[in-house]
């Protein structure tokens, strides 16, 4: 292995937001290489802005500097100001620096203290997404579509379908309060709706009562 790969082999040890790792590596010579960052936020919740992405970006440079003091050297590195932003992208020089000090934290980066798992990468409910936006509830469960004309004959049209409720607390007084009511067909397509935009389900305001949302969780 070339010095500039054992530096790197040692500083993508960094942590990622789920463990994305949020870069590659394109090695020039053994004293240069590319950090090519790409951010998440295009699929991945939790990357608001990229910023997470960013954060373990600076984590990674962070460790080739420590990395590179391992090897006597120093890591000049620079940010290209012309890279798109979801794109940070970083060109590093590694020089020769007798008097550099190997960094007391370089034993660290290798150390876990952590259990962990792989990422699981089923793709989120509607529901769970829904949730996420904020200021609603949403409650995934199966359902049963009765017809009520007749009181006291309802016909079952179909039972046990997927259903997603969701709620919001518009706050006091309950007057933005609403709820959703969607079924969905166990092959997968809508049911039914108590109201549907043409791509999602809409609620409906509440004509009396209220709901209350808390966090839970
Ligand atoms: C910006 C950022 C956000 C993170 N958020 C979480 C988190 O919310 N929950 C968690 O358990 N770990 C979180 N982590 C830790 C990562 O999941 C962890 O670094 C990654 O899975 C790799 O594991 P390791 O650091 O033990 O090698 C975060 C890490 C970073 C850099």
């Amino acid at each position: 292995m070339r010095v500039n790969e054992k530096i790197l082999d040692l500083a993508r040890w960094a942590p990622s937001g789920d463990n994305t790792q949020p870069w590659r590596f394109e090695l020039l010579d053994e004293r240069r290489f590319i950090v090519h960052g790409f951010d998440t936020r295009d699929w991945c919740l939790y990357d608001i802005d990229g910023r997470p992405s960013q954060i373990a970006l600076g984590a990674l440079l962070e460790n080739v500097a420590i990395a590179a003091s391992t090897h006597s050297m120093r890591a000049s590195i620079t940010r290209r100001i012309d890279a798109p932003d979801a794109q940070p992208t970083f060109d590093v020089r590694l020089d020769e620096a007798p008097d550099i000090e190997t960094d007391s934290l370089a034993p660290y980066i290798a150390v876990r203290s952590v259990q962990r798992r792989a990422l699981a990468t089923r793709p989120l409910s509607m529901a769970i997404k829904r949730t996420a936006d904020g200021g609603i509830a949403a409650i995934v469960g199966t359902g049963t579509l009765s017809d009520v004309t007749s009181k006291s004959k309802p016909i079952v049209i179909a039972e046990a379908m997927p259903m997603v409720v969701t709620a919001t607390d518009g706050g006091q007084p309950a007057a933005s309060d609403a709820l959703s009511f969607t079924l969905y067909k166990p092959t997968g397509g809508l049911w039914m709706a108590t109201g549907w935009d043409g791509i999602r389900a809409v609620e409906t305001p509440l004509q009396q009562g209220a709901v209350g949302v808390h966090p839970g969780n």
